[in-house]
């Protein structure tokens, strides 16, 4: 549970975070048209109303997997340190997949999990992040597909926790601290 009070400003609106999951959709199963081997990746947890989100729109044959990799731990600040918590139940070697993920913050997690996924040869390995905060990143890397820039802010909602909290709000907002 976080320990200080705050506050979430609102920031990008379900209305609007519909709209764009449908554009970006509309995209990856063009890309991807023709495949019966596309395989989609949510980073759990906090992917996990996007990817419910996105695939409903994928108009392709598609299976779901998950993975879970830890970054934060509880606070606000990144860890450098990746390591998977659980890993995928199914091959994704001669696969075609595409990783979600919630945000590309530093970029340690999305670079070391793909990093290990290209490791097993998949047929096509593509990304797609619900948010890119570029301006914090510390690993060169950039989703396929990005549903929304945002400032170096601290955001929750639409699956994105602070503290595990927040994750229900059906819009993205930013933490404000009012004390301390
Ligand atoms: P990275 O390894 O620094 O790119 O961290 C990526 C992960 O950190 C994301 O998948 C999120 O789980 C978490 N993260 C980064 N920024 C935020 C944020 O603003 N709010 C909540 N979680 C965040
Ligand atoms: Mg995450």
């Amino acid at each position: 549970m976080p320990d200080r009070a705050y506050v979430i400003d609102r920031m990008i609106s379900a209305k609007e975070i519909a709209a764009r999951v449908e554009a970006l959709a509309r995209e990856i199963t063009a890309t991807f048209a023709g495949t019966d081997r596309l395989i989609v990746v949510g980073l759990l947890r906090g992917s996990f109303i996007f990817i419910a989100d996105l695939v409903r729109e994928i108009d392709l044959p598609v299976e779901v997997d998950f993975l879970e990799a830890s970054s934060y731990g509880s606070g606000t600040v990144s860890s450098r340190e990746v390591r998977i918590l659980k890993d995928l139940r199914g091959e994704i070697a001669g696969r075609d997949v595409l990783v979600v993920e919630d945000i590309v913050d530093t970029g340690f997690t999305l670079s070391h999990v793909l990093r290990l996924l290209k490791s097993r040869e998949p047929r096509r390995l593509m990304t797609c992040a619900l948010l890119d905060k570029p301006s914090r990143r510390e690993v060169e890397i950039k989703a396929d597909w990005t549903g929304f820039v945002i400032p170096d802010e601290f955001v929750v909602g639409y699956g994105i926790d602070f503290a595990q909290r927040n994750r229900n709000l059906p819009y993205i907002g930013k933490v404000r601290f009012t004390e301390g």
